[in-house]
């Protein structure tokens, strides 16, 4: 049976029956506790309108109900959390992240591959893979054959997420062309192809098969056992309160290998016991110590 869930009409549009202060303070604290997101003052209606749905389809009356029902079920508290991400990126964002890699990391990184050496990238926080696509294009190149051989190395790039439904898309990698606008021509055509029928585009079968998108919570257990070269995580820490970047980053520090590189979003800061080992090499790009 589905509950319809009044629109609020006090306060900033608040009905105390259905949504209070009290519950967006108890969501807020699952959020923090759960996924390290912080939900600040202002973000009460963004909290309904992302909510109101779930609250709805789960049959529960009011608000105070449904976070009863998140508390003690964890398939639904996930759920609750990862409509409460943002999921915003897009192809090429903070383009001098790509121009570094291309002239700074890839030269290594193929020379390393010829010699039958391993290449891993993770893109922490992929959203709807549009981050991966980009990297992988740029590590490829403009020239399909060689990018061939550089795609028949040992490379591999893990996108990760909490939000499983933005791995969906980003596993399916089918986007609008005017989406892969902001990549480079030369990359595009190399790399991604018009779908018939449609307006969308597809990203080459080369690149999608050295993907692999998994869902995961950076605050929780890394399963993956291999270091990285590369780890892209941009946009993501920007929810996170200090102590929870500073945990994080430090993590990925450890997570790279001598000489990996660590990229953050535009707005990010490496701060804290990571700066023992991670150096600055240029804006928010940093390297991992060789020792
Ligand atoms: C704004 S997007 C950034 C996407 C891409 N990195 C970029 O820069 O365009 C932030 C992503 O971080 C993810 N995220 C937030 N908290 C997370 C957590 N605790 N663990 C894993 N991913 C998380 C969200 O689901 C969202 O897809």
């Amino acid at each position: 049976m589905s509950t319809a869930i009044a629109a609020p009409e006090t306060l900033p549009g608040i009905s105390p029956g259905i949504y209070s202060a009290q519950d967006f303070a108890a969501v807020s604290e699952i959020a923090h506790r759960e996924a390290g997101i912080v939900l600040a003052e202002g973000k009460a209606m963004l909290v309904y309108s992302r909510l109101a749905p779930l609250v709805r389809d789960s049959g529960c009356a009011t608000f105070g109900s449904y976070i009863l029902r998140i508390r003690e079920d964890a398939a639904e508290r996930n759920r609750a959390i990862m409509a409460l991400t943002t999921n915003h990126t897009f192809f090429y964002r903070e383009a001098h992240h790509f121009a570094h890699f291309a002239e700074t990391v890839r030269p290594g990184m193929i020379a390393r591959l010829a010699r039958g050496e391993k290449a891993r990238l993770w893109s922490a926080g992929s959203s709807s893979g549009e981050e991966t696509w980009s990297l992988l294009m740029t590590l490829l190149g403009p020239d399909r054959a060689a990018g061939e051989r550089i795609a028949h190395g040992d490379v591999r790039l893990l996108g990760s997420d909490i939000a499983a439904h933005a791995l969906r898309k980003a596993e399916a990698a089918r986007y609008r062309a005017e989406d892969l606008k902001p990549v480079p021509e030369a990359l595009t055509r190399a790399w991604a192809a018009p779908l018939p029928g449609s307006d969308d585009m597809e990203i080459a079968p080369t690149v999608r098969a050295m993907a692999r998108f998994r869902t995961l919570n950076l605050l929780g257990q890394w399963p993956m056992q291999g270091k990285f070269d590369v780890i892209f995580c941009r946009n993501v820490m920007i929810y996170f309160d200090n102590p929870t970047k500073e945990r994080l980053v430090a993590r990925f520090a450890d997570a790279l290998v001598p000489g990996g590189w660590l990229y953050v979003g535009h707005s990010e800061r490496v701060t804290g016991q990571a700066l023992q080992t991670l150096t600055s090499a240029g804006p928010t790009i940093y390297r991992r110590s060789e020792a």
